[in-house]
């Protein structure tokens, strides 16, 4: 079958790795099944992959790719959900120590065909394109996650969300905005301060400048560079959650007396659960809220989209189809 796959590994040059080409059809072991790929979307994850960054040198050749959408074997359409759990695991996937994402220790989505655990698939409703659908299951799921069930906002509160041109970030506004909060973003940059504006934000600042209120919840990806202020941007009481650390993982100040005397919480997420992968679907179908896609390209094209997300210019995901 087709598929777009790694080769190999370099840290300099993830791109001479990547290969488009052929690959042997997928045998589902028992309980697996296997998902006919419409549309599949590019995560920086798939790029690191090809630095050898989380995938083991005799895991290759693999094929790239945590997200897709597509038809099952009964013709249904489907979202895939790529976390896949140990088969004894039972309760929230994302704390299941031997846990791995599509294309870590299994063949990843993009391909002709990706093979999951049965109830790795959740329903795609009509209202939703494939390629939409493709965009949900990583940067949008962990968002989700964050918000709603890490951050454990609800409608009416503020939050903060750092560094609004990021893939997750991205994902984060306009999530937060159709879930009826008050969202306040911070970027580096003016053009990507207008973009947040237009996908959700109801109000935009310079990275680090001075809130007009304090928020309920400070939504972290960058790290190092945004920690600071978002420790100092809370209320009593409120909380940082943080998926990420883009501008580096350490701190020369973590805030700590601000964070016990203001009884602040530090929240760690990674990724979601299928069930909150269903919920973000209706909330999605609920709302009509899209993800932002900044392009779509035949999976025959894949390098150049793996290129443009290299060279960092993106805004929104970019999906590949079949
Ligand atoms: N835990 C999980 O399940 C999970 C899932 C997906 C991603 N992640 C992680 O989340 C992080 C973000 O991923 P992403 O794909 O959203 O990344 P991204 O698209 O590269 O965005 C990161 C954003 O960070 C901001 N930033 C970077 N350096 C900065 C600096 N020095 N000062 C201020 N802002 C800075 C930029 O915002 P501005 O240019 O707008 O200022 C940038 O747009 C990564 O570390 C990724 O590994 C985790």
């Amino acid at each position: 079958m087709f598929a777009v796959y790694a080769d190999a590994f370099s840290s300099d040059d993830p791109l001479s790795g990547l290969v488009v080409g052929e690959r042997p059809d997928p045998t589902p072991p028992e309980g697996w099944t296997t998902i006919t790929v419409k549309a599949a979307s590019l995560n920086h994850h798939d790029l690191w992959s090809l630095r050898g960054v989380g995938l083991k040198k005799e895991s290759l050749p693999m094929i790239l790719g945590c997200d897709a959408a597509g038809l099952d074997e009964d013709g249904n359409e489907v979202v895939v959900h790529a976390v896949i759990s140990d088969p004894d695991w039972s309760g929230d996937e994302t704390l299941d120590p031997r846990r791995s994402l599509l294309s870590e220790r299994h063949q990843g989505t993009f391909a002709d065909k990706v093979v999951v655990p049965r109830a790795n698939v959740v329903p795609k409703p009509a209202s939703m394109s494939f390629e939409e659908a493709a965009c949900l299951p990583t940067a949008w799921l962990t968002a989700y996650r964050m918000l709603f069930t890490q951050g454990g906002l609800k409608a009416g509160d503020t939050v903060l969300v750092q560094g609004a041109g990021g893939g997750v970030a991205t994902a984060l506004i306009t999530l937060a905005r159709a879930g009826g909060l008050k969202v306040l973003a911070t970027s580096r940059d003016e053009s990507k301060r207008a973009r947040a504006l237009e996908i959700g934000a109801h109000e935009v600042f310079e990275s680090g400048a001075r809130l007009p209120v304090k928020v309920d919840a400070a939504m972290e990806t960058v790290g190092r560079a945004t920690w600071s202020h978002s420790v100092r941007s809370l209320r009593p009481g409120g909380k940082i959650v943080i998926s990420g650390t883009t501008s580096g993982p350490n701190l020369d100040d973590a805030e700590l007396t601000r964070i016990f005397f203001l009884q602040l919480q530090v929240i760690g997420s990674t990724m979601g659960t299928r069930s909150e992968l269903a919920s973000l679907v209706n909330l999605l179908d609920a709302t009509g809220t899209r993800p932002l896609i900044d392009r779509v390209l035949p999976m025959e094209q894949a390098r150049d989209g793996f290129a443009a997300m290299a060279e960092g210019d993106v805004f929104g995901k970019i999906v590949l189809t079949r």
